[in-house]
């Protein structure tokens, strides 16, 4: 089964919402068997993003770091998933670059996403410098230290989106994407419940040869996520 995840970040209105959940249901019918959906929109949308016929799950794009109590702004794990979210994306790199986010605050993160019976969807990638550099590998190492072992082999994703793909037109080669996720896979081997996801610039267009790679089991996807047309496209493929 393929994962498939649509990271609306901070776009549409709920009326935009509710209009692409109309086009995907007409788009993909009864479901793609193969294939598992998700929406994660901002948490104002959940409700609108929502399908009654339970064709595609919900996802959220934040949780916060603690449980309850005086956090000004924050959002729970435990209230996302009583909105009707399953997933939640924890660590993009939008969120490590403009909120400082890395190791112990994600570590407790993946931790209340646990508790509140959420699958963590755990983005990792390196920079365009670390790549320069030679740190590619080594950026994997630090960025999945923040991941506690897990006794209980929980459903884990994990998304490699190397942050120079990201909303940027350039895709990681299917051979680069192949290498990073078998290289994330050896360093992650002792969870049996692990799926592994490429993002970054991923289109209708360039989606095929990708889901071909070594370990590739679905996308991330942003930009082309927003169109119900396209995001309907990239599942068919
Ligand atoms: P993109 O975003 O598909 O627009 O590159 C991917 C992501 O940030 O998850």
């Amino acid at each position: 089964m393929k994962l498939i995840v649509a990271n609306w970040k901070m776009h549409k209105t709920r009326a935009e919402a509710r209009a692409f959940a109309d086009e995907l249901g007409h788009a993909i019918g009864d479901g793609i068997p193969v294939v598992e959906l998700v929406v994660a929109p901002a948490y104002p949308l959940l409700d609108a993003a929502r399908d009654g016929r339970g064709r595609w799950a919900l996802g959220c794009q934040n949780v916060a770091s603690e449980t309850e109590g005086a956090f000004t702004g924050e959002v729970s794990a435990g209230m996302a998933a009583d909105a009707g979210c399953t997933y939640a994306i924890v660590g993009h790199s939008e969120r490590r670059r403009l909120f400082g986010e890395d190791g112990p605050v994600l570590t407790k993160k993946v931790a209340r996403c646990r508790d509140a019976g959420l699958v963590p969807i755990f983005c990792i990638g390196e920079t365009e410098k670390e790549r320069d550099a030679g740190l590619t590998a080594a950026t994997f190492v630090r960025q999945l230290d923040a991941l506690e072992p897990d006794p209980h082999d929980r459903p884990l994703v994990v998304a490699y989106e190397p942050v120079w793909a990201i909303g940027s037109g350039r895709t990681a080669t299917p051979e680069d994407c192949g290498s990073a996720l078998v290289h994330i896979a050896e360093l992650l081997s002792a969870r049996r419940n692990l799926r592994l996801l490429y993002g970054g610039s991923v289109t209708p267009d360039n989606c095929r040869p990708l889901l071909g790679a070594p370990r590739t089991d679905g996308f991330l996807i942003g930009g082309a996520s927003l169109s119900a047309e396209s995001f309907a496209a990239i599942a068919r493929a």
